[in-house]
């Protein structure tokens, strides 16, 4: 156990961690975005860093102070996002993607802003597909026995969807989140429950975003030391 009270089970690790949400651009002052923080992103980082692992943390228009000890690489969209976490999953023990990524962007980028004209109804916006950067990373396994970790926040049959995302997207670990109106954006506090591959389901109770990430580090750290299969 090192001075921070936490085992150090994660010494030599090299993690991958996206945090924040993509913003698509609509023209130069104009974008598509969600609501996400970077909060449980940049819980995950220093949890990590505290466990003794290398941190690179891909961070999507995020406003929050960088945990001391991570590597940071600043990114905007969701094809940014992707060009940088398939860079750094290329040596990485583990990837997390806890960043909200658009699942489209607008089809067309107006150079010059988007006026409004007099009695005209505006334009629609056309939308296209961004890639899958979680299922991508899945399906690559850059290194053997990379264990590779997804966030899921869904309504309705929370764990169904979960289990059906977690096989459509071949990763290891899916942390399913609940929302609602008041849950999970901007707050400092979460309750979720993570998935296995392997079946395996860990309730997380409603706390910090630090327990939560504590808890998945626990379940990567098991996997990777069990090793390839
Ligand atoms: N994700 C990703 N690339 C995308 C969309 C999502 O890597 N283009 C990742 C997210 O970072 C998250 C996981 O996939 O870790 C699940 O995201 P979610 O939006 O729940 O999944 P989708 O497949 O987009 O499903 P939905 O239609 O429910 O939004
Ligand atoms: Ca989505």
């Amino acid at each position: 156990r090192g001075a921070s009270g936490l085992a150090q089970d994660l010494i030599g690790r090299r993690i991958v961690i996206s945090a924040g949400g993509t913003r698509e651009p609509l023209d130069p002052v104009r974008y598509l975005g969600n609501r996400s923080t970077g909060k449980q992103g940049f819980a995950l980082a220093r949890t990590a860093l505290a466990r003794g692992a290398q941190v690179t943390l891909v961070a999507a228009n995020t406003d929050l102070p960088v945990p001391a000890g991570a590597d940071v690489v600043r990114v905007g969209t969701a094809l940014q996002l992707r060009e940088a976490m398939v860079k750094a999953a290329a040596d990485a023990d583990a990837v997390v993607m806890a960043a909200a990524v658009a699942d489209f962007r607008p089809a067309v980028y107006r150079a010059g802003k988007i006026k409004k004209k007099d009695g005209q109804e505006p334009d629609p916006v056309r939308l296209t597909r961004n890639p899958d950067i979680l299922a991508e990373i899945s399906a690559e396994r850059a290194r053997e026995g990379q264990v590779v970790v997804g966030f899921a926040a869904e309504t309705d049959d929370v764990l169904a969807n979960g289990r059906a995302k977690l096989a459509r997207k071949r990763c290891d670990l899916l942390v399913v989140n609940e929302v609602g109106e008041k849950k999970t954006f901007g707050s400092a506090d979460n309750e979720a429950v993570v998935l296995g591959a392997d079946g395996s389901e860990t309730p997380v109770p409603y706390g910090p975003k630090e327990s939560l990430a504590d808890t998945v580090w626990d379940l990567v750290a098991t996997r990777l030391q069990r090793g390839p299969e």
